[in-house]
């Protein structure tokens, strides 16, 4: 089965062929970091116009890389939400389009559960459920138990910002250009991690739910404190880090350990971290660890495509032409 996979929730556009799930025949994104680069964060309204402008011609690219034609697709898949609605717009209504000229199926897709599929793509061998699945990304931290694909349970998300979001503020205050995630882990490979005492939040009640936003105050405040030099700034940046991913190491092996998993698997933007990445493998040895392959981490629509082709074999049945966009979908 040839899925097209149609990716547009934020700032980047992105056409994929995938046959059957797995095997990738095209993945092109378009990244819009420049664009928005100079603002310091995606603005809604130029992530919309840029999509528009590039959809098109990053589906005929997706098509001739993967050496099919349009009539060849047996599903189109979209990711509907969550996302800025006006991006959402464009992605959904080029699927619901090609649906009516192609006389095709198509299916609306979560592009949070897509990043945690993203994880199982990147891997030949089945690997059997329950998983602990762990979403890191730029507006999305939670914690989720998986029993199958379509099957779940949120067990903890974050109160206030996400990790990504957390990562792209810090780096903002230290002066460093969007999206700060790949800044902050290169200056803090040449800072000492142990000089600021930053800590991750907790939250009273929920004790696997996360709280970003005090660490971002201390960091502001030890900012304010110094007048950093270049120094002091990698010192921050890695206490920042390891702050912040201790924290999710520790609720995510707490979490595993109460719902009795042994594998968790990564989405999102932030696994492509590779500090992140040692700290499991050094706090969780005796869990399987299955993490998004490089060019499957950061926003992409082979996952989108991906996921959809299981989805479908289950219902048999593509979404209706109504299919709203979702800012927000719930797990
Ligand atoms: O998953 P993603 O591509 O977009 C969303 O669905 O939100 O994630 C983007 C986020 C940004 O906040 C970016 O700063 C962060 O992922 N990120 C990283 C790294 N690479 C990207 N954060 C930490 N370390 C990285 N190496
Ligand atoms: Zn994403």
């Amino acid at each position: 089965m040839l899925v097209l996979g149609i990716e547009s929730t934020c700032d980047e556009t992105a056409c994929a062929v995938v046959r059957d799930g797995y095997e990738i025949l095209s993945n092109v994104v378009s990244s819009q970091i420049d664009l928005h680069k100079e603002f310091g964060g995606v603005v809604p309204e130029l992530a919309c116009r840029r999509h528009i402008d590039l959809i098109i011609p990053i589906l005929d690219e997706s098509l001739k890389l993967a050496n099919i034609n349009l009539q060849d697709l047996d599903l189109i898949a979209v990711a509907h939400g969550p996302g800025l609605i006006g991006a959402l717009l464009i992605g959904l209504n080029m699927a619901k389009s090609l649906a009516v000229a192609l006389k095709k199926p198509f299916i609306g897709i979560n592009h949070i559960e897509a990043h945690l599929y993203a994880a199982l793509m990147s891997h030949n061998e089945k690997i059997a459920f329950p998983y602990l699945g762990v979403v890191l990304s730029g507006g999305h931290t939670s914690l989720v138990l998986m029993e199958d694909i379509g099957t779940y349970r949120l067990i903890s998300q974050t109160v206030d910002d996400a990790i990504g979001e957390a990562f792209d503020k810090v780096a903002k205050m230290l002066g460093l250009p969007y999206p700060g995630g790949p800044e902050i882990e290169a200056l803090a490979r040449q800072g000492d991690p142990s000089r600021f005492p930053f800590k991750g939040g907790r939250v009273k009640t929920r004790p696997l739910d996360f709280s970003f936003s005090g660490l971002k105050t201390a960091v502001l405040y030890a900012l304010q404190d110094l007048a950093p030099t270049e120094s002091d700034k990698c010192d921050i940046a890695a206490s920042f880090q390891r702050a912040a991913f201790d924290d999710i190491v520790s609720k995510a092996l707490q979490a595993a350990s109460q719902y009795h998993l042994k594998t968790m698997i990564f989405g999102g933007g932030v696994t492509n971290n590779k500090y992140l990445r040692q700290l499991f493998a050094e706090r969780a040895p005796n869990c399987t660890l299955v993490w998004p392959s490089t060019g499957l981490s950061l926003d992409n629509a082979a996952m989108i495509a991906g996921l959809a082709y299981h989805h479908y074999l289950k219902r048999q049945k593509g979404d209706a032409l109504d299919l709203e966009p979702l800012v927000r979908i719930p797990f």
